[in-house]
């Protein structure tokens, strides 16, 4: 966390109603390796990835919280550096975190993000993202959990470990292997400090219930993000935004049609099938892509336009309930 700090003059970050902004101000000014400007420690090249990773989250429809807590992240260690430049003390902080929220609320996407960051931040040195769930942890004799659990930590060191469902590793109590898989990752958290990042992921209820089964975890993990259910508007967004970025457009009819799938399949969702959120407009526009092609294949003989191309009629948007939940279990 050391090194030149690049005058504020060339960088200018602000937040503004949970808007990221970093505005590089003439970067082309700097003509060679020697005079670059640094940035902790870094060169400012690295400043435009800095910058493609806050785009990226920016893009992302709502999760204020976590684009607060991203920009707190980032303010600590730009101060971290000046601080470091006038020799005041360097302190390092505890980035292990709690993801709390449904299916396809963003957060295995959050994380991901989060490891480019820190890495981009010189916090970690590598950046990458291993998603394990309990069975990758969990082994079948006494001493092989803690086996494959250590061997996953090795595999995480320099990025982040991510642990989805991670309150299924209290469900056995005390008897249960899933036991010796936590205590060997608090033991990894002491043994491997400040050289991986531990996010625990889960259903709100169960992970709160989790973090109580053991009264170390709380304090381990001072990071606890909440991703709240994304409302019909933020969902039609999304779905917007994921047409837009794979050259495809919608015509309003189209859009009523995919409004309306979305509020049914919110309604019918009951306690045993969590409706999932961006990842069930995700298979829903993919499906209406898929059904799009077939509609032109079987009605165009010629080349169809590029309108023809682009557009997705109402009638290409239709995803089964059953087909949304296999579909579900497949990404
Ligand atoms: N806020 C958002 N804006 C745009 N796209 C989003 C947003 N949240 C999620 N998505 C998209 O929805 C899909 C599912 O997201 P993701 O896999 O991150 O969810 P998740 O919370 O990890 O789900 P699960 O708990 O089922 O693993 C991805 O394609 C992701 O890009
Ligand atoms: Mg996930």
């Amino acid at each position: 966390m050391s090194g030149r700090v690049v005058p504020t003059d060339q960088i200018h970050i602000t937040k503004n109603a949970h808007q990221i902004n970093v505005v590089l101000r003439n970067p082309e000014v700097h003509v060679n390796a020697e005079s670059e400007p640094h940035f902790h420690g870094k060169p400012l090249s690295q400043q435009g990835q800095f910058g493609e990773i806050m785009k990226e989250l920016d893009r992302m429809v709502g999760l204020d919280q976590v684009k607060e807590l991203v920009f707190e992240i980032y303010a600590l260690l730009r101060i971290a550096g000046f601080r470091a430049e006038v020799g005041l003390m360097a302190n390092t902080q505890v980035y292990h975190m709690i993801f709390k929220g449904n299916p396809g609320t963003g957060k295995t996407t959050v994380a991901r993000i989060i490891a480019k960051l820190l890495q981009t931040m010189g916090v970690l040195n590598k950046g990458h993202l291993i998603e394990v769930e309990r069975a990758d942890l969990v082994g079948e004799y006494i001493g092989h959990t803690a086996l494959k659990t250590r061997e996953l930590v090795k595999k995480a060191l320099g990025g982040v470990l991510f642990i989805d469902e991670a309150y299924s590793l209290a469900r056995g109590g005390e008897k249960d292997f899933g036991k010796e898989a936590i205590d060997t990752l608090v033991k990894a958290m002491e043994d491997h400090k400040n050289q991986f990042i531990l996010i625990l992921a889960g259903y709100s209820n169960e992970m709160e219930t989790f973090m109580q089964t053991n009264p170390g975890l709380p304090s381990r993990f001072p990071i606890q993000l909440d991703f709240p259910d994304y409302s019909v508007d933020q969902l039609m967004q999304i779905a917007e935004m994921m047409i837009k970025e794979r050259d495809y457009a919608l015509i309003p009819q189209t859009e009523l049609k995919i409004r309306q799938q979305i509020v049914n399949e919110k309604q019918q969702t009951d306690t045993d099938t969590c409706f999932s959120n961006a990842r069930y407009v995700r298979n829903l526009i993919e499906k209406a892509m898929r059904n799009h092609a077939v509609r032109l294949l079987n009605y165009n003989t010629q080349q169809p336009s590029k309108q023809d191309l682009m557009i997705i009629r109402p009638e290409d948007v239709r995803l089964e309930r059953k087909a949304a939940k296999e579909n579900y279990k497949f990404l």
